[in-house]
């Protein structure tokens, strides 16, 4: 698709029938991510995410995603203590939650990881630039490789992974310029989230286009539609009719026959 110009459409999902409706679309992969903990389970950070939280939705999506590639994201720390404990992780998202790939964060630091997970016959799908899993160490969510040291070691981290044998690349938050360097430094595609419209594709967390919140929401989302307050006025409408007695109705009720009424008594 990279060579094609045809740019790939990722989203995340993490449950069955969302995974059905995102399949349904026609998108070209999905990221089972561990954004799952933001926007699924009410931590604010994905640090707290665990191998068993992604298996869990992971499995759901698999079941879900009849025709999209299904990428499983691998959670804090479930590849940084040993390269054994590595690959055996990531083999679990593929053998427990069916996943076709897994997705890792960094860059030169992790490339030996990366190495041993493909040796596994594992694709691996990398991640540079905002790296979540990392926000203590990054001092918050903010835009990386701003500066030319910041944006040469990014191309470098790049390069680095691509060596170790990552199908795709994940560019999150940083300046259009340097990802079009990035993707042009590099043969295997690049998907942006907040890295401008010059990446091979675009990834975006499913909840953040169906407006399904409208707290804090990321210059880089777009909100294609506000489900927030149509399911709120929704839920109102419902309970006001409860307390109104107005539902159910009788054509939401059973009936039976008046002579088998008259045997109760
Ligand atoms: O966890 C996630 O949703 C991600 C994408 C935003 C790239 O890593
Ligand atoms: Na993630």
């Amino acid at each position: 698709m990279k060579q094609e110009g045809n740019p790939i459409a990722m989203l995340t999902a993490y449950d069955y029938p969302t995974a059905m409706l995102v399949d349904a679309s026609g998108i070209d992969a999905i990221l089972v991510g561990d954004s799952l903990g933001n926007v699924v389970l009410g931590y604010d950070s994905t640090v707290p995410v665990t191998m068993e939280d992604i298996i869990h939705h992971l499995k759901a999506v698999s079941r879900g995603a009849k025709r999209a590639m299904v990428v499983g994201d691998m959670p804090f720390l479930s590849y940084h203590i040993s390269r054994e404990e590595s690959v055996r992780n990531a083999g679990r998202l593929l053998q427990e939650g069916m996943a076709q790939a897994v997705k890792l964060e960094g860059g030169s630091e992790v490339a030996e990881t990366i190495r041993a997970i493909t040796a596994a016959g594992i694709p691996v799908m990398g991640h540079l630039g905002l790296t979540p899993q990392s926000v203590h160490q990054l001092g918050g969510f903010r835009v990386q490789g701003k500066d030319g040291d910041g944006a040469r070691r990014l191309i470098e981290d790049a390069k680095k992974i691509e060596e170790a044998g990552v199908f795709a690349i994940v560019l999150e938050c940083i300046p259009q310029q340097l990802a079009k360097v990035i993707t042009a430094e590099v043969s295997v595609p690049t998907i942006g989230i907040g890295a401008g419209v010059g990446c091979d594709g675009q990834v975006l967390v499913i909840n953040d286009i169906l407006g399904m919140y409208s707290e804090f929401t990321p210059k880089f989302v777009k909100q294609y539609v506000r489900l927030k307050e149509q399911i709120v006025q929704a839920c109102s409408a419902y309970k006001d009719e409860v307390k109104n007695k107005k539902f159910p109705g009788p054509e939401n009720s059973f009936n039976m026959a008046e002579e088998e009424m008259k045997k109760i008594y």
